[in-house]
């Protein structure tokens, strides 16, 4: 996927591109079912909720086959190499949860806010592409963008390490009241929230704020994130475990634009 020079101006002016219906119904079908899987497990990867309930799978692209080849697949791999002119690595890979009842608050913040404080990554020259496993709603926690917010650089934030399970740098009232109102126009509200099918896909600025609300609805929301950085802008810190926070900086050679279909296939013709 190579994106058009109006995709490019809109990212850059908004800090965002959704693309809804990028991946089919059978590589959702396949990455639905080892995602559930996943979520059950009990293993260190697999942070909880307050409540118990599943939060975030990080780092199944190393466990698991399936997305093994989403985080070396083209469709997200090549947009981002693209924009940042070189070769990526995976600097995090999380399924979030956002369970049905259950799914709590993400807090406003930058992405990169945490991946300069933390992690020491020079620049925020990495981002998150977000593919949908689960219908995203507007009642079912979907993600809640300020567009142009990406402008103002890394912005102060606190170290939240009280209201939900997983530590975040987060951004205050203040700070997000103001920019809301920079991003009013034509009397809509400074915030958007992409819904699409299972299989939409989601870019955003590493400096864009976000946010999302508790799901208090039977239908869960899941989503994966894989955060690519330029192998150049490599993480210098390792402050955090490695399965939040890779230290293997190899470049991703992308797999074919088939590879979860072939996959499948082959899983298929091996149980007959
Ligand atoms: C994130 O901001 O990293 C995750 C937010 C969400 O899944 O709602
Ligand atoms: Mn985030």
């Amino acid at each position: 996927m190579q994106l058009s020079a109006e995709q490019l101006r809109q990212f850059d002016e908004l800090g965002y591109l959704f693309f809804p219906n990028c991946f089919s119904d059978d590589e959702i079908a396949l990455m639905r079912t080892e995602g559930d899987a996943i979520l059950k497990l009990d293993r260190p990867e697999v942070w909880r909720e307050k409540s118990g309930a599943p939060r975030t799978a990080f780092a199944a692209h190393k466990f698991n086959e399936v997305f093994r080849l989403l985080a070396h697949h083209p469709r997200l791999v090549a947009p981002l190499e693209q924009l940042f002119g070189e070769q990526l690595y995976v600097h995090q890979f999380k399924l979030n949860a956002k369970a049905a009842f259950e799914g709590d608050v993400w807090q406003w913040h930058q992405d990169y806010g945490t991946w300069a404080r933390d992690d020491g990554m020079p620049e925020a020259r990495a981002m998150n592409i977000a593919v949908f496993l689960d219908e995203v709603y507007p009642f079912n926690g979907a993600l809640m963008l300020v567009p142009r917010s990406h402008k103002g650089g890394t912005l102060a934030a606190g170290h939240d390490l009280s209201t939900t399970s997983y530590p975040l740098w987060t951004l205050d009232q203040d700070t997000v009241t103001r920019l809301c109102r920079e991003a009013e126009r034509d009397g809509e509200p400074g915030i958007v929230a992409p819904t699409g099918k299972p299989g939409s896909v989601l870019m955003f600025h590493g400096n864009l704020v976000h946010a999302s609300a508790p799901n208090i609805t039977p239908y869960p929301r899941k989503i994966v994130y894989l955060t690519l950085c330029a192998v150049s802008n490599h993480i210098t810190k390792f402050n955090r475990p490695e399965f939040i926070a890779h230290r293997d900086f190899t470049p991703i050679q992308q797999v074919s634009d088939d590879a979860l279909v072939e996959h499948a296939r082959a899983r298929r013709v091996a149980a007959e």
